[in-house]
């Protein structure tokens, strides 16, 4: 009997499964069927394929919302938007820069004082001047003969920075130059020191008449200023 009965059990298992494979073309067709009913024309642009969906599942139909020109009307379009907005940008990233560059520069004032302009008549030979000049005191020496000669006749092989008197100055007479010690910026005192030009009295840096440093801590010449001589008489600095 209990073989029996558990024979039985395996055939119904069997049925069981053939039964539950049986019904998957049966499902399959049913899917089918709801494809085909899909096809009807509804409210909505796509039917989902999936029975018991609900009205919020479906997609809805975008078409009402497209375009019924041609496709090259549309592209001339999109062009159209895509570079008038980008000429927009670009106007209005130009104009933020100018603006910007303009806060940025030098304003009038500044620039005044960017030049200063010296009347060399007014200072006889064989006398120094200082000026102001981007808050920097600058020496203008009118030279004497003797002086340039002087400052000619100096071996420049023995300079600690070698520099010829000529390659110093525009006109031999005029000397335009940095009232900086180039040691740690102090203003050295004019006619002064062991070589008749400058003495920085800091530290003991003595420079000739050429302003170049003859002796004490300073390693550099005088530095020589941007100038010109726009006519006679007349000096530029700056
Ligand atoms: S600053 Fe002129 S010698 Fe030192």
């Amino acid at each position: 009997m209990a073989t029996l009965t558990n024979a039985s059990r395996v055939c119904l298992r069997g049925m069981t499964k053939q039964t539950a494979l049986a019904s998957v073309p049966v499902r399959a067709l049913a899917t089918s069927a709801s494809l085909q009913d899909s096809a009807a024309p509804s409210a909505y642009g796509y039917q989902a394929t999936f029975k018991g969906q609900s009205k919020g599942a479906q997609i809805p139909n975008f078409g009402n919302y497209m375009s019924d020109k041609a496709p090259a009307t549309n592209k001339l379009f999109s062009y159209f938007m895509v570079g008038g907005l980008g000429a927009i940008s670009a106007a209005g990233a130009k104009s933020t820069v100018e603006e910007f560059l303009k806060n940025m520069s030098a304003s009038a004032d500044v620039l005044a004082m960017a030049k200063v302009e010296v009347d060399l008549n007014a200072i006889p030979e064989g006398k120094n001047v200082i000026i102001k000049w981007r808050g920097k005191p600058v020496f203008i020496r009118h030279r004497t003969e003797s002086e340039i000669a002087e400052a000619n006749k100096v071996n420049i092989a023995s300079l600690r920075d070698p520099e010829n008197d000529a390659d110093r100055v525009k006109k031999p007479e005029w000397l335009v130059m940095l009232g900086v010690c180039t040691h740690l910026g102090c203003v050295p005192i004019g006619e002064a020191g062991d070589y008749g030009g400058w003495f920085c009295p800091c530290h003991g840096s003595h420079y000739d008449i050429s302003g170049r440093i003859r002796k004490g801590p300073a390693p550099l010449n005088l530095e020589i200023p941007e100038y010109e001589f726009p006519e006679d008489g007349k000096l530029v600095i700056g």
